[in-house]
């Protein structure tokens, strides 16, 4: 699962209703995974995606893999915008008049060394696509470059390898979790460890805010309110008879609200410097909102839960679109959906004939290819469908439901 992911490449689906192809077809849902399962058309993604997974590059550093992408539009005659955030592109489908929907993939690597050993291993020591993908906030980057003002709503998945092939988890609401971290310097006066009286010692007074910090879910929280506040990081002195004179702490608190999020980040910082002052310490709590932005818990409309329920359902059949439980992880998706409706969903890629369940994040990671197809269809889907329904104002899609597996 994607902890941070780091947005990068979003086409933008144009739709123009009166297009003769859809006007009486009733069907062209299901047309689509035919369509990405032609032979010409799937062996054009697998061989993209392998490029791409030789090659991969870091957040901020995809120029090689931004320069294969927009090739790929030029070929296509699809025009685009770059760069968006760095490394980002954005392509342009349709005739080029709103309404607009857009469509997120992501495209940086880990850096994790692959261990895999395959034909298309990653070239590039320490680097690997093993997830889809991680960052340092960049879908608010796209967002504060404007690029997207126009669009009316955003569609993004993420792989989910303990699901089949052909098959989706989703839900209306909260899906993944928001996300934010801290760092807290608690300052005492080291000295002597022998004689404490001297000394205003941090490491007791850090280890007693770290368990304060711990009653802020089991005493403050509602239990139905799920939250998380780990505390992963605890420095303090290097030698077994020195009183240190300052100790760091870090963790990331997570929860399923904007607003719980806000009170416990707001209580966080009450419970260190209050904590600490008990034991004469003083502290500093910084929530790095520089660095590593916060990402804010992923909200699926209602409405675009239904255009996804329809159009998956009639794509992969009612039985596998499954209903998904709340997700700890976090999604940066959830930037684009506090400015636009979005809808972000889980699309099953385990090869259920493969015994073996890709971890994410693992050096041994591995993508059956046979789901790209499944991916491609869903998107192309939703976008036209959503727009369909803008344009025609008409019940989302109206064709029988067909089981495709
Ligand atoms: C959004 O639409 C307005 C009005 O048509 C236009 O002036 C503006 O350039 C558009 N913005 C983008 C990013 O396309
Ligand atoms: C805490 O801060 C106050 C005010 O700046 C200062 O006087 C005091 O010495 C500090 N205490 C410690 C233990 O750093
Ligand atoms: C699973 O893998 C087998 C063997 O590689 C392949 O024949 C089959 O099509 C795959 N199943 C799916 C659903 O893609
Ligand atoms: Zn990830």
């Amino acid at each position: 699962m994607a902890f941070i992911k780091w947005v990068n490449l979003l086409m933008i689906f144009h739709f123009f209703a009166a297009t003769p192809i859809f006007s009486h077809s009733t069907s062209f849902t299901s047309k689509f995974l035919d369509l990405a399962k032609e032979p010409e058309v799937f062996d054009w993604m697998v061989d993209i995606r392998r490029k791409i997974h030789e090659n991969p590059e870091l957040g901020y550093e995809e120029f090689k893999t931004s320069e294969l992408i927009r090739s790929e539009l030029t070929k296509l005659g699809i025009p685009y915008k770059y760069p968006v955030a760095v490394t980002g592109v954005i392509g342009f489908i349709g005739t080029g008049s709103s309404p607009f929907v857009a469509l997120r993939a992501d495209i940086d690597a880990l850096p994790i060394q692959e261990l895999l050993e395959w034909e298309h291993k990653s070239k590039v020591p320490g680097k690997m696509h093993a997830c889809a993908e991680e960052g340092l906030g960049g879908a608010k980057k796209v967002l504060d470059s404007g690029a997207l003002e126009n669009v009316s709503a955003i569609f993004g998945l993420h792989v989910d390898p303990t699901l089949p092939i052909g098959e989706v988890t989703t839900r209306s609401g909260p899906l993944f979790a928001g996300c934010g971290l801290f760092e807290a310097i608690v300052s005492g006066k080291g000295g002597h460890a022998a004689m404490p009286q001297y000394s205003i010692d941090p490491i007791v007074a850090a280890s007693n805010v770290v368990l304060s910090l711990q009653h802020l879910i089991s005493r403050e929280t509602d239990p139905l309110d799920s939250k998380v506040l780990t505390l992963a990081k605890f420095r303090g002195g290097d030698a077994f008879n020195v009183i240190p004179d300052s100790v760091t702490i870090g963790g990331t608190f997570r929860g399923f609200s904007r607003e719980s999020m806000m009170h416990l980040k707001q209580r966080i910082k009450q419970v260190i410097i209050g904590q600490a002052s008990v034991y004469r310490c003083n502290a500093s709590v910084n929530f790095l909102d520089e660095e590593i932005p916060y990402i804010p818990p992923t909200f699926n409309s209602d409405e675009l839960h239904k255009l996804f329920e329809s159009v998956a359902g009639n794509m992969f059949g009612v039985n596998n679109v499954k209903s998904s439980e709340l997700i700890m992880a976090s999604e940066d998706f959830a930037s684009y959906q506090e400015a636009m409706p979005g809808y972000i969903f889980l699309l099953g890629i385990k090869n259920i004939s493969d015994e073996h369940i890709s971890v994410p994040h693992n050096p041994h990671f591995q993508v059956d290819e046979d789901a790209l197809p499944y991916g491609a269809a869903i998107h192309a889907s939703l976008a036209s469908n959503y727009l369909l329904k803008l344009h025609q104002d008409l019940p989302l899609v109206e064709e029988k439901y067909n089981d495709e597996l």
